[in-house]
């Protein structure tokens, strides 16, 4: 059965995580394991993300079974920054992805959103010619908010929106119900914020990390949930709590006790 839940990039890398970055062996074994458990999306933000990625891929011989998401950010010229910053898309970046993904095509082309409206609206017309020719099935705007929603014009090709979104910060709640009554998609990231939320007062991270996923997923506007898992057995665990629908009455009042 198919599953809100997709795979986080920073699963492949380390300098977002607490933990370290998993094997190669480890990275086959997340990607191979999500794909038998329904878990179909892939989003990627940095290129070593979309390299390890790529490499699972190839490998396991499961291309076509994955769905790939990828955002324009690229490997920081200076090698300054292990996480640099998004930069504005050009012609040329396509091409960076597929050869970095070993792939033709991506399911999905996020564009990091900001404040220059008509510096966005070129970079998602470049995205539309990408989308034309058939190399990329779908386009995303990342860190969306209403007012990106708002200045699409009625003919755009957008298909997504992507925003952080957890049961500590809900304010993407009402951008995700405006995307779904304009027909257009909703990824929700980080539910755990970075894990920085599975240690609450008196709840041990497997209940927490329980419940708030089980939030999450049952929020009705909220398509996709991209969670980092950086072991194997996250997968199975996480896959558990999201079948187990949404939270009661009382499971809620947990959380609230927690705000
Ligand atoms: N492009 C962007 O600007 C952007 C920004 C934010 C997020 N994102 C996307 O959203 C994804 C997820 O967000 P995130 O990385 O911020 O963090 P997150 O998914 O909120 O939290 C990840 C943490 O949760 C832990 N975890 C997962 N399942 C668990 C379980 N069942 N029990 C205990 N711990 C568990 C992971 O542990 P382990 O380390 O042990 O696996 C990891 O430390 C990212 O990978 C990325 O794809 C993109």
């Amino acid at each position: 059965m198919k599953s809100k839940l997709g795979l986080g990039g920073h699963s492949f890398y380390s300098s977002l995580a607490n933990e370290p970055v998993p094997s190669e062996q480890e990275q086959l074994n997340i990607v191979q394991a999500c794909l038998d458990s329904g878990v179909d999306w892939f989003d990627t933000t940095y290129a070593p993300e979309r390299i390890a990625l790529g490499r699972c891929l190839q490998k396991l011989g499961r291309r076509e079974e994955a769905r790939v998401a990828v955002w324009n950010f690229f490997t920081d010229s200076t090698g300054q920054s292990e996480t640099p910053a998004f930069v504005r898309l050009e012609e040329h970046h396509l091409a960076v992805m597929l050869e970095e993904l070993k792939t033709d095509y991506v399911d999905l082309l996020v564009v990091h959103a900001h404040g220059d409206r008509e510096g966005l609206k070129r970079e998602l017309a470049l995205a539309e010619s990408w989308l034309r020719r058939g190399q990329i099935k779908g386009i995303g705007i990342g860190m969306c908010r209403e007012e990106h929603l708002k200045e699409l014009s009625p003919d755009s090709h957008v298909t997504t929106v992507f925003a952080p979104c957890n049961y500590f910060h809900q304010e993407s709640l009402s951008l995700f119900e405006e995307a779904k009554r304009r027909g257009i998609g909703t990824f929700a990231l980080s539910p755990f914020q970075r894990g920085w939320k599975l240690e609450q007062n008196g709840s041990e991270p497997a209940k927490t990390s329980e419940l708030l996923l089980r939030w999450l997923t049952s929020q009705p506007h909220v398509d996709q949930v991209i969670v980092s898992m950086r072991r194997t057995e996250w997968i199975d665990t996480n896959r558990r709590a999201e079948q187990q629908g949404p939270l009661t009455e009382e499971q809620l009042a947990v959380l609230q006790g927690w705000q």
